[in-house]
């Protein structure tokens, strides 16, 4: 085993960003704790980690949209010996109805799954990591956090509390050792304009505003091991960030409201 090895944490490892994320670390000799709901998924990426790179490769199929998995994912750990090094906050989706249409479980649960997991599995992990001075967690928010507020229900809401957190967190970790990162990709190549219903519009948007996930990955994990507390991604979402941050509020709202290609009626 190399000296630098490491047990990551990765959630939403059955798809896009998360399967890449357990690539690369697998790719770097990391061990692996993956979480999804699809077992199948997990148990066939775990496989052909362990085989391609020799690796502990375990798996939790769980909801992280019910209250107790987080602290079911760490008891997990704990039991199998496993000591969390590195968490990758990475499970997430949006939703697909106006808010007001939505019936509130799938509200709390968009909640529970993008906030309260996110926070929960950090403030479990970082007691660990502080005590060995080591730990590098990256929290996926969106470049939807520096967009103006559009008619995406929860989401815009929910990344940027993910981008204020990660930052403030920085602050009071990175003098133990922990880093945190808050990687705010814009149009990535996965499932999740599938899973959103979004797929047609979002296959209509010019190729130069996409990436794939294997980029977005590779820039987000050299962004958190050079102690970076927000990255974005890619020039063009680079440059679309730096445009946004000027607008005033009365503008972003004029742009938020009229802009947005994935509206909700
Ligand atoms: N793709 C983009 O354009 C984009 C842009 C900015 C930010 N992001 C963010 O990047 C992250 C990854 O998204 P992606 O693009 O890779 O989407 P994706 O391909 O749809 O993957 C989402 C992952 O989250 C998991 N997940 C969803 N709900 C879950 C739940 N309730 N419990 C456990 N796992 C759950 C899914 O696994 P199961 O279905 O197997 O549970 C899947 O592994 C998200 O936080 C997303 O908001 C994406």
């Amino acid at each position: 085993m190399p000296a630098s090895t490491r047990t990551a944490l990765v959630t939403g490892a059955s798809a896009g960003i998360g399967a890449s994320f357990a690539r690369h670390l697998a790719q770097q000799g990391h061990d692996l704790l993956l979480v999804a709901r699809r077992a199948d998924r997990l148990e066939a990426l775990a496989a052909e980690l362990r085989a391609a790179h020799n690796i502990r490769c375990q798996i939790f199929a769980a909801d992280l949209a019910d209250r107790g998995t987080p602290e079911a994912i760490i008891g997990y750990a704990a039991g199998e010996g496993i000591e969390i090094d590195i968490l990758i906050n990475n499970a997430g989706l949006s939703g697909k109805t106006a808010f007001a249409d939505t019936p509130w479980d799938t509200l709390a649960a968009e909640i529970q799954l993008m906030v309260t997991a996110v926070t929960e599995l950090t403030h479990r992990v970082v007691p660990g990591m502080k005590e060995r001075r080591w730990g590098r967690i990256v929290n996926l928010s969106s470049l939807a956090a520096f967009s103006p507020p559009g008619a995406s229900l929860l989401y815009t809401g929910i990344k940027s509390y993910i981008l204020n957190i990660s930052q403030s967190l920085d602050m009071e970790l990175k003098p133990h050792g922990v880093h945190v990162t808050a990687l705010c990709p814009g149009f990535t190549h996965s499932e999740f304009h599938d899973v959103m219903g979004t797929r047609r519009t979002a296959d209509h948007l010019p190729a130069i505003l996409w990436q794939q996930p294997e980029e977005v990955v590779r820039e987000g994990w050299q962004a958190v091991m050079k102690g970076k507390p927000v990255c974005v991604p890619g020039t063009v979402n680079k440059l679309t960030a730096a445009a946004m941050r000027p607008i005033p509020t009365n503008v972003g709202y004029f742009l938020g409201n009229r802009l947005n290609p994935f509206k909700n009626g």
